[in-house]
């Protein structure tokens, strides 16, 4: 019904960070979420192990519980950025924060992309292989949400309660990581536009830095 038809520029350029234009009252078929993850099954992996989970929570109070952990740190991250600094992009940005903060726990599906063993105390090399493992597959499956009409956001807010959020998902903390959460609902309007981003040259390097 909401498909939108893109380009894969278009879905490349459009997969925004969706906060305020999820449809809360709208389920999410589980047959379109498994789609999803398994297309996120094809990105690449170190050493082809493969090591993901995905945790996906569609129950009300579990969902009620982990959005009380996110809503907890984005609160400070609040406090924290406004008095900094509030104007224009970062004005819009704090106020989307602040809109996923009331209704994060209305959000029908929360996905949590989670990779098999800690970072924790690991060399930088080590460290970008485990995560270098299950970035990809949940960039992919965002995407695929996206050209299903699906809106996310990538976030980490719940991550500095990861523990409590283990023993509530029943995730054994200790041998596996959460890298992120990622709420899913269908978007209000399918139409998005390229984020803004830094010129190019700003970013790039050719041959040396
Ligand atoms: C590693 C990472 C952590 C993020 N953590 C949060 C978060 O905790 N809460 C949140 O609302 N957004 C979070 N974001 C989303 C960013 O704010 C968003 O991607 C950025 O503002 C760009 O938005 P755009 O892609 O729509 O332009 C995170 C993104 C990344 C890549």
């Amino acid at each position: 019904m909401s498909r939108p038809e893109l380009t894969p520029d278009e879905l490349l350029s459009t997969t925004r960070a969706v906060r305020r234009r999820l449809d809360l009252t709208r389920p999410v078929e589980r047959e379109v979420l498994e789609e999803c993850l398994r297309l996120a099954q094809q990105a690449p992996t170190a050493s082809y192990r493969q090591h993901w989970h995905f945790v996906v929570v569609t129950d009300a109070a579990k969902r009620a519980a982990l959005g009380e952990l996110w809503s907890d740190v984005a609160r400070k991250y609040l406090g924290a950025r406004r008095s900094a600094e509030a104007s224009g992009s970062t004005a819009r940005l704090l106020a989307s924060v602040e809109h996923l903060i009331d209704h994060i726990g209305e959000v029908p599906v929360h996905v949590i992309p989670c990779v098999e063993g800690r970072t924790d105390g690991k060399p930088a090399a080590s460290q970008a292989s485990t995560w270098g493992s299950i970035v990809p597959a949940t960039w992919s499956f965002m995407l695929a949400c996206r050209s299903r009409g699906l809106g996310t956001s990538w976030t980490t807010f719940h991550l500095q309660h990861e523990r409590e959020a283990a023993e509530l998902l029943g995730i054994p903390y200790e041998a596996v990581m959460q890298a992120a959460l990622v709420p899913v609902a269908y978007t209000l309007g399918t139409e998005f536009k390229p984020g803004r981003r830094a010129p190019l040259e700003t970013m790039v390097h050719w041959d040396t830095w």
